[in-house]
């Protein structure tokens, strides 16, 4: 079957106890015992498991291409559940360029179980390649990076990992299974912020964790019902619901990012803009090979933190909020929002400057997104 088909059947049955097209959400937290030890179809206790979890789980998992996945009330909890794989005295290698909460979980909180970080830009797989220890167990890729947009060649560095044995973790969360499959490429896991397109009614939050080893899944599985951080039967629902639309409004999405980014590059008052559909992106080329579209995620630069705020403070269609993946256009300042948490030189380092401004293109009318933005412009 194909994925549009997929996206709106799988782990999508009808409920098996009614005929509900739509399963009902199970908002209970425990489970009626039919004799002793003895449980109807399996679950005890909804922080271990319930039907609306196992669901959405199947979906992703066939989404992506992989062996089984389990979802997390929040991207970032998904994430550190990826990070408990690993032992005290282990190294990770992360894309310099990371989503700010990674930055956080892994400087401010993972650094004081005895796991070490390395930030290397991932784009370059020969620096990943010196960058590796006897230590390194994990290779953590964001492609394309936020807000930066750099993108990684995802088969380059799955070849890097394989030879040192090395396990490769992609985040997903910019493109989605629609325009990304990073499994196909070589991934070994995959994350995601389902908060962003999965859901993309912008809603409800959650992570999610796809895997290809049993080893792993096992593992991931015992850290979600030990450590109790599990998604719940209503999150599961709205975004279960909101994966039956992704391939048509992946479409979309794509559609009007490229038309945004074409106009954002033409029009004067933009110094730069970063989207790797442009071919004068420095990864044009390995997103043509490894995306299906270059998405709807595009990070422009009006020169200063000032510009960018008389900017914003115009705006009318686009709303000014964290997040992105929503319907709706969503406009941010990472420098100090998203990734406010990473320290100044850091940011600078890594092109996070003060005037980068991060547009996530929603899917309403293009003609309004781009005459909204003109009119925003008119005050830079
Ligand atoms: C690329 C990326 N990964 C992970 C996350 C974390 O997800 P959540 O906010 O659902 O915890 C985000 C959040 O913005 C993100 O942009």
């Amino acid at each position: 079957m194909g994925f549009a088909t997929n996206a709106i059947h799988v782990g999508q049955e009808p409920d098996p106890a009614t005929g509900a097209i739509v399963a009902p959400i199970y908002q209970t937290s425990t489970y009626v015992q039919e004799e002793f030890g003895k449980y109807r179809q399996g679950y005890d206790y909804a922080r271990t498991n319930h039907p609306n979890r196992k669901a959405l789980e199947k979906t992703l998992a066939k989404l992506e291409g992989g062996h089984s996945a389990y979802v997390f009330t929040s991207g970032m909890a998904g994430i550190d559940s990826v990070f408990r794989l690993l032992r005290p005295g282990d190294h990770v290698i992360l894309s310099e360029a990371v989503y700010g909460g990674v930055y956080r979980l892994s400087t401010q909180l993972l650094v004081h179980f005895g796991i070490e970080f390395s930030f290397v830009d991932t784009s370059a797989p020969e620096l990943v390649m010196a960058s590796m220890r006897p230590n390194t167990k994990m290779v953590y890729v964001e492609t394309p990076t936020n807000p930066t947009m750099r993108v990684t060649d995802i088969a380059a560095m799955a070849k890097v990992a394989n030879d040192r044995n090395v396990t490769l973790v992609v985040d997903n969360t910019f493109l989605s299974p629609y325009l990304q499959r990073p499994i196909e490429l070589g991934a070994h896991i995959v994350v995601h912020s389902m908060t962003k397109y999965l859901n993309g009614h912008s809603d409800a939050t959650g992570g999610a964790v796809v895997l290809t080893r049993p080893e792993d899944s096992e593992k991931i599985y015992f850290i979600q019902r030990s450590a109790g951080a599990g998604l719940a039967p209503m999150d599961c629902f709205l975004i279960s619901r909101g994966i039956k639309t992704l391939a048509i409004r992946m479409l979309q999405h794509n559609a009007n990012g490229i038309a945004v980014a074409r106009h954002l590059d033409a029009h004067p008052k933009v110094r730069k803009v970063y989207y790797p559909g442009l071919p004068t992106h420095p990864q044009h080329e390995i997103a043509r090979k490894q995306q299906r579209g270059p998405g709807a995620m595009i990070s422009f630069d009006l020169g200063t933190e000032e510009a960018a705020k008389r900017f914003l403070n115009q705006v009318k269609l686009c709303s000014l909020a964290e997040s992105l993946g929503g319907v709706e256009t969503l406009i941010s300042l990472p420098a100090v929002m998203t990734h406010a948490s990473m320290p100044k030189e850091v940011q600078e380092r890594i092109g996070i400057t003060e005037g980068l401004v991060r547009l996530s293109v929603g899917i309403e009318d293009v003609e309004d997104i781009l005459a909204d933005l003109d009119q925003a412009l008119l005050y830079v």
